[in-house]
C-alpha cells in the first residue's frame, strides 16, 4: 500500500512528519502558511493534481472545515475515490442535542454557512437538506 501525505505546518522546520508518519513509508508534501502553499487555494490544486496522477482508492483529511469542504469538492469530480473525514468541532452538550457540534455536507451544490453558524440556524437547515453518508 502505497501512501501519500499532504502535511501542512508554519514553515518547513515547523513540520512534524517523522512524529506523525512514526516510521510509515510515505510520500510526503508539505505545505506550508509561510510560503502561502498551505492555503486553500493551493492545496486543492496539489490535491488534483496528485489525484490525476495517483488514482488512490481513498483520501483521508482531518483538521478544519475548509479543509472537510475542499475534500468534498475534489472527490465529487472523482466519484469512485473513497473519502472520509476526520472533523475538529467543539462540542457544548455532548448528547446531540445543542446541535453546536453539526455540520453539513452537503455544500458542494449549496451555499454553507460558516463554521461558526448558529445552532439554530444549522437546525433549519437539517430540516430542509439531507446529510450525506460519509
Ligand atoms: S455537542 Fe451538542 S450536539 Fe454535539
Amino acid at each position: 500500500m502505497a501512501i501519500t501525505a499532504v502535511m501542512s505546518a508554519r514553515t518547513r522546520d515547523d513540520l512534524m512528519e517523522h512524529e506523525f508518519l512514526r516510521g510509515a513509508s510515505a510520500q510526503v508534501h508539505g505545505v506550508f502558511d509561510a510560503d502561502g502553499s498551505s492555503s486553500v487555494d493551493a492545496v486543492e490544486v496539489r490535491m488534483r493534481s496528485l489525484i490525476a496522477q495517483q488514482r488512490p482508492d481513498a483520501v483521508y483529511t482531518c483538521g478544519s472545515h475548509r479543509l472537510l469542504m475542499l475534500l468534498q469538492r475534489v472527490l465529487a469530480d472523482y466519484p469512485e475515490v473513497v473519502g472520509e473525514v476526520a472533523m475538529e468541532q467543539r462540542m457544548a452538550c455532548g448528547m446531540g442535542v445543542c446541535l453546536s457540534c453539526v455540520r453539513l455536507f452537503d455544500c458542494a451544490t449549496q451555499s454553507c454557512p460558516p463554521p461558526a453558524a448558529s445552532p439554530s440556524s444549522i437546525a433549519k437547515r437539517l430540516t430542509s437538506t439531507s446529510l450525506a453518508p460519509w
